[in-house]
């Protein structure tokens, strides 16, 4: 679409495609998941805010406008800016690294997308999901967390590369999950789950010793699977 893209010596023309980037992401994300699903595209509406957007191209079915709940735009908005925080991680240093062949911020964009996506970088909120699941019921908290400190499995969503502390984050996103589930009128047994298995592991020697505390993705996947993704 943008051949000049190339052109990344000059700054005026950099910085155009960092807004088409920006821009263009809501629409890319939302066609993938509506692909996926079988449903049809749903356009990019320019009356609406960002986020509002982004929630209509994956949600509107045949209504005529539709309308976002404020309470899970303003919820995505926070994760949205919450996760440009992003440090010198793995998916940085994917975009980096291309990007030093001197590549178009597409080409070296994609790059960081697929280093995202790996369960030990943003796709940990999956892998939380699959995690809690698992684990069923509080009851087997006191076996899962024994068999992470025999070193048979992680407790996804814990631990960070920079972050060795608790994830400021973290703590806007747990209160975000609970924002998001009374909007939508649900409980989520896996979210009891999670808030014991927090409560658990930060009692234990072994994770505080190692300085291992929930990162932004112990909560998000929770929000996520709330919304309908
Ligand atoms: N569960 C159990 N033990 C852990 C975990 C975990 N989640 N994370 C680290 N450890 C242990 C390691 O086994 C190691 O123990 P050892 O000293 O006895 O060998 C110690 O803690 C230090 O671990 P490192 O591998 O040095 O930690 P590192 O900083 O390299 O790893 C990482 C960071 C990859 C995020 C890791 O903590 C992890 O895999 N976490 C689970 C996946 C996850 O939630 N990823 C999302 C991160 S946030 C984001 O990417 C947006």
């Amino acid at each position: 679409f943008y051949p000049e893209a190339s052109k990344i010596g000059d700054p005026e023309n950099r910085r155009l495609q960092i807004t088409r980037l920006i821009a263009k992401m809501p629409t890319l994300g939302a066609f993938a998941f509506r692909h996926q699903l079988g449903k049809p595209y749903v356009y990019p509406d320019n009356r609406l805010s960002y986020t509002a957007n982004f929630l209509a191209m994956l949600f509107k079915m045949s209504e005529p406008t539709y309308v976002a709940d404020e309470r899970l735009v303003h919820a995505l908005e926070v994760l949205f800016i919450l996760h440009a925080d992003h440090e010198q991680n793995c998916s940085t240093n994917a975009v980096r690294s291309v990007g030093s062949s001197q590549v178009d911020p597409y080409s070296a964009v994609a790059a960081g997308v697929a280093a995202l996506y790996g369960p030990l970088h943003g796709g940990a909120n999956e892998a939380v999901l699959a995690m809690l699941k698992r684990i069923g019921t509080t009851d087997n908290i006191g076996d899962f967390i024994g068999g992470v400190k025999e070193g048979k499995e992680k407790l996804m969503g814990f631990g960070h590369r920079v972050y060795k502390n608790y994830d400021p984050r973290a703590k806007i996103i747990k209160a975000a999950a609970h924002d998001v589930l009374s909007a939508l009128g649900k409980s989520d047994e896996l979210l009891d789950i999670a808030l014991k298995l927090e409560e658990h592991a930060l009692s234990d020697d072994y994770f505080v010793s190692r300085n291992l505390y929930p990162n932004v993705d112990f909560y998000t996947g929770l929000i996520y699977r709330a919304m309908g993704f």
